[in-house]
């Protein structure tokens, strides 16, 4: 990617109040231009890793590794053993909670299923809901800028919500409408067997995380979910009302980078 397209969506981010006054702007490009071409995120994925290794416990590990909260995560009544496309036309069928009467139509997940990266955010809303694609309104196409400035396409990673249905008028998910949705996401998280997990937004991260803390306090510290590093963004949607927000965020994500380049070496 050339230097104006990278500052086209550094700019889209608000990247503009984030870079350090003793450097010039260009320079901060390249700097971040010849890192990515250093990195390069890689695609491959490990198949021979064994369903088994996900042990089926979400655990919060800080930085240097400390482990400070654990639970155990139910297995849900369907199987484990689906293939994608079962899976999928499980999805579009489920009548499990009273979301299946509202939906347009159901929102699986896009995008490379061999990804490195996956997404996890909250619900469809209602472009997502129309589309039958995740994050595709203006909040998603936010979160293609901020992918696209730490150097993945959004057809690299994949990208999926806690619920596969849009909750009417977009309010929060009710718990029993995560339970319902809880066992497609987790087979989602088995069959592609992520490396790295992004939790985008206060809501995916609580529930992922069985936690009640705040975002900003989950922000900033490798967690782990089925022993795959768990990293928390803000929503999207939350940053573009706020400039301020847009700035850690591009800490979360240099954190996030970060983590993956660890589990490369
Ligand atoms: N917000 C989400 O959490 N997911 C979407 O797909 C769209 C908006």
């Amino acid at each position: 990617m050339d230097n104006a397209t990278r500052l086209h969506y550094l700019e889209a981010m608000g990247i503009t109040i984030w870079v350090p006054r003793q450097r010039p702007i260009a320079s901060e490009a390249e700097a971040m231009q010849s890192e990515a071409l250093q990195n390069p995120v890689s695609q491959d994925v490990d198949y021979l890793q064994s369903v088994d290794q996900l042990a089926i416990q979400a655990e919060h590990i800080d930085l240097v590794g400390n482990h400070f909260n654990a639970r155990s995560v139910p297995h849900d009544t369907l199987s484990f053993n689906n293939d994608w496309q079962t899976l999928q036309q499980q999805v579009a069928a489920c009548q499990q909670c009273s979301l299946c009467e509202t939906r347009t139509q159901t929102v699986f997940g896009v995008g490379n299923r061999h990804a490195d990266w996956m997404l996890i955010g909250e619900a469809p809303g209602q472009n997502e809901d129309l589309q039958g694609e995740p994050f595709v309104g203006k909040a998603g196409q936010l979160l293609t800028e901020m992918l696209r400035a730490i150097g993945l396409r959004r057809e690299e990673v994949y990208i999926a919500n806690m619920l596969k249905c849009r909750p009417p008028n977009n309010r929060d998910p009710l718990p029993t409408e995560v339970q319902a949705c809880h066992a497609f996401l987790q087979q989602q998280i088995i069959l592609l067997q992520p490396k790295l997990i992004l939790a985008v937004g206060r809501i995916a991260a609580q529930n992922l995380l069985n936690s009640k803390q705040t975002l900003s306090s989950l922000r900033g510290i490798r967690h782990q979910l089925h022993n795959i590093p768990l990293i928390v963004i803000p929503h999207p949607a939350y940053l573009l009302r706020s400039l301020l927000e847009k700035a850690k965020a591009w800490e979360d994500l240099q954190f996030a980078l970060s983590v993956y380049k660890e589990l490369e070496k």
